[in-house]
């Protein structure tokens, strides 16, 4: 039986993929295999030691202690995309709201109740104070060309904006889907220095956080609309809140407030709502469950933000997923060992990502109980899962 931990309510589409036969799943279960999770913060949080695999519903993963479950060998999977169509429309609505002062707008006809007929003629009145640009003509920068900024950037062009994209780290996969008509910066500054609106797409990392700040705004065009529905802390608050203050940043659209940017003049916030449809909860849910599946019961890792992602067909009788660092001798280490105890080897893959690798081996037969203790033993291996 595996046990499933789940810290946040999570969409039951994904939890039926849980066969009851084999798997139990709760929000208080004291030994669990695995966990899953969607904005927890899991930083401070003790990880029981049976803990393998961490399934975060959604895409960032700034809340899971990624390099202490590396170091572990706790394998940390999101689930790229599965929010991204519902990130794209949020992201579109911010594009309009920056621009068309719909927001102010609503707030003032409402302040019309009670005057009766004269609603009609004060609404012609006043409404000029609310006017503001169109999309079509305008240009967009994207800034992080993953699985919503691809988006964006390909629906953007549908309102008539000229897009310009910047990923240094784009996947093939990525570039198949991206709209050949999207200019390719190949650096940031060409994105501030032609776009009226920037959106961020990129996670946040020791290298981003704090990417725009006055320095990179000091690159942008006069009046520029900034969208932020990345992650808080890639906006320096102190820095974006002058620039609004002087006018060279005309507004700033977040989906990360806090208590310095409620209130602010210039600042539009929504409650991190991008990703909040059921759809897209459904959709990671389902992503995430059987990312866990596959892990759990055959040792195949798809879509981890930690360790090499590793899958191969069932071949042979007994399987060993061997998470290890990144090393010399560790292939012959383990196929050594194995040869020693007769055993056969039917197929082996290994990868390697950064200063870890994950090797998985099929066998014809079984092998001593001890000896997968002994290739737990191999300096340099963290962790020797057999599956049958
Ligand atoms: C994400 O990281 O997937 C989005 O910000 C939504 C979420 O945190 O669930």
């Amino acid at each position: 039986m595996y046990h499933i931990l789940t810290l946040n309510k999570i969409s039951p589409e994904g939890l039926h993929l849980f066969d009851r036969a084999k798997y139990s799943y709760s929000a208080e279960m004291a030994d669990p295999d695995a966990i899953m999770v969607r904005s927890a913060n899991m930083l401070e949080m003790e990880l029981p030691a049976t803990v393998k695999a961490i399934a975060r519903a959604g895409a960032g993963v700034n809340n899971i202690p990624l390099d202490a479950c590396t170091q572990r060998g706790i394998v940390v999977f999101n689930t790229p995309g599965a929010n991204a169509n519902a990130v794209k429309e949020m992201v579109m609505a911010g594009l309009l709201l920056s621009a068309r002062k719909i927001f102010p707008a609503m707030e003032w006809v409402q302040t019309l109740k009670g005057q009766g007929d004269e609603v009609t003629k004060l609404v012609e009145q006043g409404k000029s104070k609310f006017a503001g640009p169109e999309l079509q003509g305008k240009s967009l920068g994207v800034i992080g060309l993953g699985a919503v900024g691809v988006e964006v950037a390909n629906f953007a062009e549908n309102f008539g904006m000229t897009v310009y994209g910047y990923d240094p780290y784009l996947s093939v996969d990525t570039a198949w889907k991206l709209s050949r008509t999207v200019h390719h910066a190949d650096n940031l500054r060409t994105i501030y220095e032609h776009c009226d609106f920037i959106t961020l797409h990129v996670p946040l990392t020791p290298e981003t956080k704090g990417m725009i700040n006055s320095e990179s705004i000091a690159m942008m065009k006069h009046g520029v609309r900034i969208l932020n529905f990345a992650r808080n802390a890639l906006v320096n608050d102190e820095d974006i809140l002058q620039a609004l203050e002087e006018k060279t940043v005309r507004c700033y659209v977040t989906d990360f407030p806090d208590d310095h940017l409620l209130g602010q003049p210039g600042v539009l916030a929504t409650p991190h709502l991008a990703a909040s449809t059921p759809e897209s909860e459904d959709n990671c849910a389902r992503m995430a469950a059987r990312e866990l599946v596959d892990f759990l019961e055959n040792g195949n890792i798809q879509n981890s933000v930690n360790l090499p992602n590793v899958t191969m067909c069932r071949s042979g009788d007994l399987r060993l997923g061997i998470i290890h660092r990144n090393i010399p001798a560790m292939i012959s280490g383990i196929s050594n060992l194995l040869s020693e105890v007769g055993a056969n080897i039917e197929n082996l893959t290994n990868r390697a990502r950064g200063e870890y690798a994950y090797t998985l081996v099929d066998l014809a037969g079984e092998i001593p109980a001890a000896t997968l203790d002994r290739l737990q033993q191999i300096d340099g291996v963290v962790r020797v899962t057999a599956y049958r």
